[in-house]
C-alpha cells in the first residue's frame, strides 16, 4: 500500500494587498478561485484527507471550500498566528496522522501535480523528516533563503527579517509547500516559538528542530520557479491569470484548436474544446463552455457556461449558459442570456436578445428581436423587429409558435400567445391569445386609450403611483389633451411581405 497522505491547505490569512473585501483566495483566475485551483491539484494526488485551515472571513472561505471539495475538512485558525501555528490547528483538528502530510498554500494556482509528485517522490525516497519544494528565482526578497549544510541537505530555512547579507544574497527560496514524516510534524509543532522579527510561530523553524533532533531534511527544486509565485496583490494577479491562460492555450492548440490570435483570447480552466475548433480574436470561453469540433467563434465574443454544436458560427456575440445546436448561426451582436436553445441550423441573427427560449432546429430569428420565454417550432422564421412580449409588469408569460410559422416584421406578441404550425401574420401584428394552424393574423384598427388602466388592474403597483402621480400633476391639462389629434386612428396592419 502506498504511503497514507494528508494535505493540509493554508488560506487563513487576510491578503491585505489585495485590498479587497473578497478574501485573497477566493480571489479568481481562468475562471476558479485561486483556493480551487489548489484543491483541484492536491485532490489529484488521492490524499486520504484534504484539511483546509481558514481565519480571515472564515465563513466566506469555509463555505467556497465545502461547495468545492465537500470531503474537505475546514479547520479555523481563530488568530493568524503564523504557518507554524495554521499547521497546528489543523492537525488538531485532525486528530491523529501518519504517512506523510504536505503543507500547501491556497494562493499559488500555478502549482502543478508533477512537482508535488516530484517532492512527494524526492521525500519518500530519502526518509526525510522534512522535504521542502524550493525554488531557484532572480529575486528572492521576501521569502524565506534554502540554508544548505555540506551534505547538500538543508540546514535551515531563515526569513527575510532574521537573516544576515550573506544569507540574503542566497537564491534558492523556500515555496512553502513542505512534505512531511507525519511523526515528526506531530512532534514537533508544540515545540515552536514566536521568537523572531515577526513574533509569529514559523513553520520554518521544524527544519532547525529536525536537524537538532539527528534528522534530515532535502529540498526538491522546482523546475519552472514560476509555478511557486503566489498572487498577493492584483497586479500579481494578473500575471498569474495571464501565465494560467497561456498554458491552458497551448493545451488547446496542441489538442488541434486554432486560435488566430492566443494574445487577446481568454479560455477558463474548465472549459473544453474539440479538435478544428477555430478561435477568431477576441474570444472569452468562460465557466464550462463546451465548443464541439468545426465551429468558429468571434472574432469578440464571450461565451460563458455555453455549449457550442459542431459547425457552429457565433460571431461578434455574448452568451451566457446558452446551447447552440450543430450548423447553427449566431450574430454578428446577439445577446444569448440563460436558457436559450437554438436547434441544428437555426439562427439568431444581428441584434437580437434572447432568454429563456427555445428556438428549433432550422427556425430563425434574423433580425432586430427579442425573444424571452418562448418555443418557437422547426423552421419558422421570425419577422424582423419582433418582440415577444413577456412581462406584464407583475409576471412573465410563455409564446409558442408552431412549426414552419412565418410571422411578419415588426410584429408584438403579448403573451401568452400561441401561433399554430404554418399560421402567418401580417406586419405590425400585435397577437394576443391564439392564432390557429395555417390561418393569417393582421391587426388594424384605431388605437383605443383606456382611461385610468394602471390604477383599476394594477393597484399598488409603483406603475399604478406613478399614474397617480402623474393624473394629479396635469389634472387641468388632461381635458385638453384628451382631444388632441395625434391620439387618433393608427394605419392597419401591412400584410407580411
Ligand atoms: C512564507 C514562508 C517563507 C516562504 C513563503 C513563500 C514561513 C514562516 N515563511 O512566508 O519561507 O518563502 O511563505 O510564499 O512559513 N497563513 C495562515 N495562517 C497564519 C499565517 C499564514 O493560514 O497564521 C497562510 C497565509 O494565508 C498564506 C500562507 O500561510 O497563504 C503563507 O503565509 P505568509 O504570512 O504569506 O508567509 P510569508 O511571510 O510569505
Ligand atoms: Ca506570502
Amino acid at each position: 500500500m502506498v504511503n497514507e497522505l494528508t494535505v493540509i491547505v493554508l488560506a487563513a490569512g487576510a491578503g491585505t494587498r489585495m485590498k479587497s473585501k473578497t478574501p485573497k483566495v477566493l480571489h479568481e483566475v481562468a475562471g476558479r478561485s485561486m483556493v480551487g485551483h489548489v484543491l483541484g491539484v492536491v485532490r489529484a494526488l488521492e490524499p486520504s484527507r484534504v484539511v483546509a485551515v481558514v481565519g480571515h472571513q472564515r465563513e466566506l472561505v469555509a463555505a467556497h471550500v465545502a461547495e468545492l471539495d465537500p470531503d474537505a475538512v475546514v479547520a479555523v485558525q481563530e488568530e493568524q498566528l503564523g504557518t507554524g501555528h495554521a499547521v497546528r490547528v489543523a492537525v488538531e483538528a485532525l486528530g491523529e496522522v501518519s504517512g506523510t502530510v504536505l503543507v500547501a498554500y491556497a494562493d499559488t494556482p500555478l502549482l502543478r501535480v508533477e512537482s508535488l509528485r516530484d517532492l512527494l517522490a524526492g521525500h519518500t525516497a530519502a526518509g526525510h523528516a522534512a522535504t521542502i519544494l524550493s525554488g531557484v528565482v532572480d529575486d528572492p526578497f521576501g521569502y524565506g533563503r534554502i540554508v544548505r549544510g555540506g551534505d547538500g541537505g538543508v540546514s535551515a530555512i531563515v526569513e527575510e527579517n532574521d537573516g544576515d547579507e550573506a544569507t540574503r544574497r542566497i537564491t534558492e527560496i523556500n515555496s512553502g509547500i513542505i512534505a512531511f514524516d507525519a511523526a515528526f510534524l506531530a512532534d514537533v509543532l508544540p515545540r515552536l516559538t514566536d521568537d523572531n522579527a515577526k513574533r509569529e510561530f514559523y513553520l520554518t523553524d521544524t527544519v532547525g528542530l529536525a536537524r537538532r533532533d539527528g534528522l534530515t531534511v532535502g529540498a526538491v527544486v522546482v523546475a519552472d520557479s514560476s509555478e511557486i509565485e503566489g498572487a498577493n496583490d492584483r497586479e500579481q494577479l494578473a500575471a498569474i491569470g495571464r501565465e494560467l491562460n497561456r498554458r491552458v492555450l497551448s493545451r488547446w492548440m496542441l489538442d488541434g484548436v486554432t486560435i488566430v490570435d492566443p494574445a487577446t483570447t481568454w479560455i477558463d480552466a474548465d472549459a473544453e474544446l474539440a479538435a478544428d475548433v477555430t478561435l477568431l480574436p477576441g474570444v472569452q470561453l468562460l465557466g464550462a463552455t463546451k465548443v464541439d469540433q468545426d465551429a468558429v467563434i468571434g472574432p469578440d465574443t464571450t461565451l460563458k457556461d455555453c455549449e457550442i454544436g459542431a459547425g457552429a458560427r457565433v460571431v461578434r456575440s455574448h452568451a451566457n449558459l446558452a446551447a447552440v445546436g450543430p450548423g447553427a448561426e449566431v450574430g454578428p451582436f446577439s445577446y444569448l442570456r440563460p436558457g436559450t436553445v437554438l436547434g441544428k441550423g437555426g439562427k439568431i441573427g444581428g441584434f437580437v436578445e434572447t432568454k429563456n427560449a427555445s428556438i428549433g432546429d432550422g427556425a430563425k430569428v434574423p433580425h432586430l428581436s427579442y425573444v424571452g420565454d418562448a418555443e418557437i417550432g422547426e423552421g419558422t422564421n421570425i419577422g424582423a423587429g419582433t418582440i415577444f412580449a413577456n412581462y406584464d409588469g407583475v409576471n412573465k408569460h410563455r409564446t409558442v409558435v408552431g412549426r414552419h410559422a412565418k410571422t411578419g416584421s415588426n410584429n408584438t406578441f403579448v403573451a401568452p400567445v400561441t401561433i399554430g404550425d404554418g399560421a402567418s401574420t401580417g406586419g405590425g401584428t400585435v397577437v394576443r391569445g391564439e392564432v390557429p394552424a395555417g390561418a393569417l393574423a393582421v391587426s388594424a384598427g384605431p388605437l383605443r386609450i383606456i382611461e385610468g388602466w394602471a390604477l383599476a388592474k394594477r393597484p399598488g403597483t409603483p406603475q399604478a403611483a406613478a399614474a397617480e402621480t402623474a393624473g394629479e400633476r396635469s389634472s387641468s391639462h388632461a381635458a385638453t389633451s384628451a382631444g388632441d389629434p395625434s391620439v387618433g386612428e393608427s394605419s392597419p396592419g401591412a400584410t407580411q411581405s
